[in-house]
């Protein structure tokens, strides 16, 4: 016969993080820094957004902001910088992530009990930070290794027709990963009273499906651009 423990010798702590060490204020340094890399990768991908649909007005208004970069030096400053700052932005934030099984389904049950709009929201940073991690990262490498940027080049890729592809799947799941950031990066630091919660939210929301309406123009116009 198999010995069982009686039911009370249970003892909490369940888990095996838990120490009962005092943290200390590390974690609280790393939220902070989380949130700061977060700010710095909302900016970059509202102006990466208007810069790149900067060919929608013309080839040449593109190609004079690509040789602005390039003169200045500028891409080769911010594109690994950005990269850098992308890898750490994960890695502080796959701190909170659930990565096992046992994690995964307690996080589900209490999602799916709560009905919490915040919870699900926070699910959703998750699922769509797994997809950017990769997807952005492939994106870098490949724009980044083909310098100078050229709206020629952009539109040949884009009419090869896998790079559509991918952007199609990587465009929503930005702006979307960006705007929920947006919105938990106001309440979680205080600067949205709970009154406003909802509010901010839609406006939020418009700001999303307004940045995806640009970029699906943008791909489009790469799209019809006379390569010759
Ligand atoms: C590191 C600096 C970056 C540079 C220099 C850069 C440059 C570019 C360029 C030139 C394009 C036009 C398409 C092409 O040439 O293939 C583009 C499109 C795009 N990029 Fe980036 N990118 C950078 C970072 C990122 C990051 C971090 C993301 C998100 C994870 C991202 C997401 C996108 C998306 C979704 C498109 C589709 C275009 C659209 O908005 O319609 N990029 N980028």
């Amino acid at each position: 016969m198999l010995f069982q423990w009686p039911e009370h010798f249970v003892t909490v702590p369940l888990t095996a993080e838990d120490t009962h060490r005092r943290l200390g204020k590390t974690s609280a340094y790393m939220d902070w820094l989380q949130m700061l890399s977060g700010v710095v990768l909302i900016i970059f991908m509202w102006s990466h957004l208007f810069l790149v649909s900067s060919v929608i007005i013309g080839p040449s208004v593109m190609n004079f902001i690509a040789w602005f970069f390039e003169v200045t030096r500028l891409v080769y400053i911010i594109g690994p910088g950005i990269f850098l700052v992308f890898l750490l932005h994960f890695v502080l934030a796959a701190r909170k992530m659930p990565w096992t099984t046992r994690q995964q389904t307690a996080m589900w049950a209490n999602a799916t009990r709560l009905h919490h709009q915040d919870t699900w929201l926070w699910l959703i940073q998750v699922g769509t930070a797994m997809v950017i991690l990769i997807m952005g990262s492939a994106h870098m490498w490949v724009v980044l290794t083909d310098l100078p940027i050229t709206a020629a080049k952009s539109a040949a890729r884009i009419q090869s027709g896998t790079w559509l592809v991918f952007y199609l799947v990587l465009l929503p799941l930005v702006e979307l990963h960006v705007g929920i950031g947006f919105y938990r990066i106001a309440v979680k630091w205080g600067f949205l009273s709970r009154a406003r919660r909802q509010g901010f939210h839609l406006k939020e929301s418009m700001l999303t499906i307004i940045l995806i309406i640009i970029g699906l123009v943008t791909l489009a116009r790469f799209m019809f651009l006379p390569l010759h």
